[in-house]
């Protein structure tokens, strides 16, 4: 069973049980200053979890490319991935534990969809804690579809809750499905012990719950059912592989990279994980050039992870050999394994090879002369007592050479020094503080926040973005926006500084558009018949899809997920508080309403 092959099964199993396949969304999350990436199917979904009629319906499927960068650091072994999919199915107030682990069952072991035998399915439930009793209900559902009770077992909240990415939202117990690989594992091992023997396919999540910023749980206005499923494990494990670099999403990228080093992979173990990091890295950076939103490399936020990824695949590229750029070739293997699930891939090429090049050589050059910087240095260095390279030293040869400390670290160690890794942290950590350099994680917002600031400055938004197409041109499109009750900041296409007098103009319309308190509506249609009737819409979603138009007036008309006022009035006061550069070619405007 392939990827391609998984994903189709999945979906036509759940559309003929009813549910309705919508778009996954981009990795970049909207209006969401809680996290950086998308990190799991149920995060574009969180309003509705939470409440908010889907226009789709109750039954929803889908596949949703996810980032998870929280454990970079372990890329290189044969299970971490920093990019993967995820199917998921969901629930809206309709359907709860018992028809969810039905469907599962069905799908896992079902001759006309997986077809793997029961005997090699064991399971896990929720334990129960002082707060949320032991989830026996799916553990009986499991019995009686024939799982033995000793291949059912009962786990703390470690295992078997699942919590938003941000501290906040629609959480709840879960139930994880774990297939036994044959591997012989360590004495005593069972599900959630990570020694090879059992491996989680499926995770079907039972939300009941809201978790509130103060830390405590509201029940949520309806159950909800949430399940991921991860791609890659499951069709290394259906296909019997040892790693997920066995299988097809990952072996003509393997393989183009042994034909650029003339070397095989298997041949030695430190070629091999410098192997499997590129070969992770690149995968992840394409799909962040080649989003919807496309990222470029930056010092700050998504940019800066993208960077990171980049330059961490360079240096392993050096280590076997490559001194040219090399990441192009192996990012158009990524375009051909993906372009039918992922057309946006396509429609991004250029871009993707562009700026993997650019940024290819930006770095050989900061390499090169932050190595110089380094020999410059290491006669004092050498005369340490310690032999200890100060935080600060590490931290300036990053800072102002973009020097990456772990670079530092390695030549370091030639040497016969140590970094102060903990003073490089430290002196890192106060730099961003300084420059707010990454807001997100000091921020503790709610995941899709909807207080009334919020909202008025979400509809503000939309007028912003048409006044910005009525004064600069209709060139001008999103390419971002993150919105905290303080104030909006959005992200748009535009080449040159905006003039003093085109800010004016822009927040002038944007008033009048407030004082005419225009009415906001909300129809649903397809995504094509919102695009031909002149609404503003991403890329990225499907032709025949459901989705909601917001109309402010007849002045605005755009794809969106609301919410939103209900009618400009209740906006307030429209103020533009700055305009500057966000990356090349994308202008950044941050605003306020009073
Ligand atoms: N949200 C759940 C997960 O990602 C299904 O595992």
């Amino acid at each position: 069973m392939t990827a391609d092959e998984l994903r189709r099964k999945y979906i036509q199993f759940f559309e003929e049980h009813d549910h309705v396949q919508i778009s996954g969304a981009s990795l970049i999350p909207e209006n969401d200053p809680t996290v950086l990436f998308t990190t799991a199917g149920m995060h574009p979904l969180v309003p509705y979890l939470l409440g908010q009629e889907h226009p789709a319906g109750n039954r929803l499927v889908d596949y949703q490319k996810c980032i998870r960068t929280g454990d970079i650091d372990d890329v290189g072994d044969f299970s971490h991935l920093t990019f993967f999919e995820m199917l998921g199915n969901w629930s809206l107030g309709d359907y709860f534990k018992e028809e969810a682990i039905k469907m599962s069952y069905e799908f896992l072991t079902s001759p006309r969809w997986l077809g793997i035998d029961p005997e090699k399915i064991s399971i896990t439930v929720f334990e129960g804690d002082e707060e949320v009793p032991p989830d026996r209900e799916s553990a009986g559902v499991w019995e009686s579809l024939g799982i033995p009770r000793e291949r059912i077992h009962y786990l703390p909240r470690s295992d078997n809750w699942w919590g938003p990415a941000g501290a906040t939202g629609p959480c709840g117990p879960d139930t994880e499905m774990f297939i036994d690989t044959g591997v012989p594992g360590t004495p005593g091992s069972r599900p959630g012990v990570s020694d090879g023997k059992y491996m989680e396919v499926w995770n079907d999540v039972f939300m009941e719950y809201n978790k509130k910023a103060d830390g405590t749980y509201e029940k949520l206005q309806r159950k909800c059912v949430d399940t991921g499923m991860g791609i890659e494990r499951t069709i290394a494990i259906l296909q019997g592989k040892n790693s997920v670099y066995e299988t097809e999403v990952f072996t003509p990228i393997i393989a183009k990279l042994e034909e650029l080093i003339e070397r095989r992979y298997g041949a030695d173990e430190d070629s091999d994980r410098s192997i499997r990091i590129i070969s992770d890295h690149v995968r992840t950076a394409t799909f962040i050039l080649g989003d919807e939103k496309g990222v470029k490399p930056s010092n700050v936020q998504q940019g800066y992870i993208l960077r990171r990824l980049i330059r961490r695949a360079v240096r392993h590229g050096r280590k076997l050999g490559l001194s040219d750029p090399f990441l192009g070739h192996l990012a158009a293997v990524v375009v051909e394994i993906y372009r039918e699930p992922y057309p946006v891939l396509v429609e991004k090429y250029n871009i993707i090879i562009d700026e993997l090049h650019a940024e290819e050589e930006r770095f050989l050059k900061t390499l090169q002369k932050g190595e110089q910087e380094f020999a410059k240095k290491l006669p004092d260095l050498l005369e340490k007592q310690d032999r200890t390279i100060p935080g600060e030293v590490a931290f300036r040869l990053y800072d102002t050479y973009g020097f990456p400390v772990e670079i530092t670290e390695e030549l370091a160690r030639e040497h016969g020094l140590v970094v102060d890794r903990e003073g490089f942290d430290k002196a890192f950590e106060e730099h961003q503080r300084r420059s707010k350099m990454d807001e997100t994680s000091s921020f503790k917002g709610g995941l899709a926040d909807h207080t009334e600031l919020t909202t008025r400055l979400h509809t503000a938004t939309h007028l912003l973005h048409q006044a910005l197409r009525d004064v600069l041109g209709d060139h001008v499109a999103q390419k971002g926006s993150n919105i905290t009750p303080q104030r909006l900041r959005f992200d748009f296409v535009h080449s040159d500084k905006m003039t003093s007098e085109q800010i004016e103009q822009v927040e002038g319309i944007v008033n009048e558009h407030i004082q005419r308190d225009l009415p906001v509506t909300v129809e649903t249609m397809t995504f094509g018949e919102a695009r031909e009737s002149g609404a503003i819409a991403l890329f990225g979603d499907r032709y025949d899809e459901i989705v909601k138009v917001y109309s402010i007036g007849d002045y605005s008309r755009e794809v969106c997920g609301g919410p939103h006022v209900s009618s400009t009035g209740e906006i307030g006061e429209f103020k533009i508080t700055k305009e500057q550069s966000s990356s090349q070619g994308v202008r950044r405007i941050r605003a306020v309403v009073k």
